[in-house]
């Protein structure tokens, strides 16, 4: 089943978070998730620098032989909004799936909400709303009827408050006004929306959203990363993967680069971007002539493109690079060191474009 929820738990289950089999689990460092309290509001305290996420040495290899994840070492620190940032194959669904216990890992170890996945997987389903490739659903069914029988399927949901619930969350993703149309028929982006209005039925602490702008419009990814944003404030921790760099720079306060299977960076988004260097920009009518100068001023990768010349910053002082700019008649309308992207720090670290791995 793609979406985990709370039909995972069986009834009469007493909610105890802690792991039934895991002895080891109540001597672990409080998490956001210690013994007692998943879903409990007061877990929006959770200790600074608790994760809520935590793998290590997490590594899939496919039946067919493909190594899909290879060691992951993965921390999302609680109250994050995550961003899992890595083009078209790099392993993000299927680290995802591994993180929803929908499939088991070759080896390694995963922990959310501070416990052992796939194991304590019924504990831990229930605090997590999540939202994996293509959601399934009952296509014959409107959307609204879909999202009332994904309440229902949960026991712990309050029959008498279901109404409400689906409308909030038809209304919450942009739906209500398709909500009467039959899921089969809805584009793309609404059956994402779809998926994600299942996923915010409950409160959660953790919602797990793979691609959640994979087919909408530019008006839909703005409504998305406007949600994830309003759900970041009232303290859910959500890890999102993208393969849209801009995408993760808008929303994100943490990422993690994966490329081929493997992390290659994680940490604030700042950090991150600030392990780049920016760019110098010179906006001059005269380009050919200023390339020259900025080559001859030791400026690395120079590239002019109409009134634009761009570069990398050399270690000397950026006022005498200007002054020889303008001693050699160059007409300087603009000159800024551009801040580092995001898109930058990714090429600094992979030495090569965002690219499909083969
Ligand atoms: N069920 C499977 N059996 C065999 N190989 C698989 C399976 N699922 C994925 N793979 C392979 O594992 C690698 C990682 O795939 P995955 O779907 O995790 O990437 P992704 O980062 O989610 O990509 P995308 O951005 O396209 O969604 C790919 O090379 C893919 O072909
Ligand atoms: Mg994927």
């Amino acid at each position: 089943m793609d979406r985990p929820s709370a039909t995972e738990r069986e009834p009469g289950d007493p909610g105890d978070p802690g792991d039934p089999g895991d002895s080891t689990g109540r001597g672990d460092p409080p998490g956001p998730a210690a013994p007692g309290s998943p879903g409990d509001p007061a877990s929006g305290d959770a200790p600074v620098g608790a994760s809520v996420i935590d793998t290590r040495g997490l590594t899939k290899r496919y039946r067919g032989g493909q190594l899909a994840v290879d060691g992951l070492d993965l921390t999302v620190p609680a109250g994050s909004v995550f961003g899992f940032l890595g083009p078209n194959g790099s392993g993000k669904t299927t680290t995802i799936r591994m993180l929803m216990g929908l499939i088991q890992p070759t080896s390694g170890t995963a922990r959310v909400l501070g416990h052992p996945m796939p194991r304590a997987s019924r504990a831990v389903l229930p605090h997590v709303g999540a939202l994996i490739e293509g959601p399934a659903l009952y296509g014959f069914l409107s959307g609204r009827d879909n999202l009332l029988r994904y309440d229902a399927a949960d026991p712990v949901a309050d029959p008498r408050t279901r109404r409400a619930r689906v409308e909030a969350a038809l209304e919450r993703v942009g739906l209500a006004a398709a909500a009467a149309k039959k899921a089969k028929a809805y584009s793309l982006g609404m059956k994402q929306r779809l998926g994600l209005a299942a996923a915010l039925l409950q409160p959660r602490e953790l919602l797990v959203l793979d691609e959640p702008t994979n087919g909408l419009d530019p008006q839909g990814m703005r409504e998305i990363r406007t949600l994830v944003r309003e759900l970041a404030g009232d303290g859910t921790t959500v890890f999102l993967s993208s393969h849209l760099l801009d995408e993760i720079e808008q929303v994100c306060t943490h990422a993690a680069v994966m490329t081929q299977g493997r992390l290659i960076a994680q940490g604030a988004v700042a950090d991150l971007a600030a392990g780049a260097r920016g760019r110098l920009v010179v906006t001059t009518p005269d380009p050919g002539e200023a390339a020259r100068v900025l080559k001859e001023q030791g400026v690395a990768d120079v590239v002019a493109a109409e009134d634009r010349v761009t570069g990398e910053p050399p270690e000397r002082d950026l006022a005498e690079v200007n002054a020889a700019l303008v001693t050699a008649g160059v007409r300087v309308r603009g000159f800024v060191v551009e801040r580092a992207s995001l898109e930058d720090a990714f090429v600094a670290l992979t030495g090569e474009g965002f690219d499909v791995a083969g």
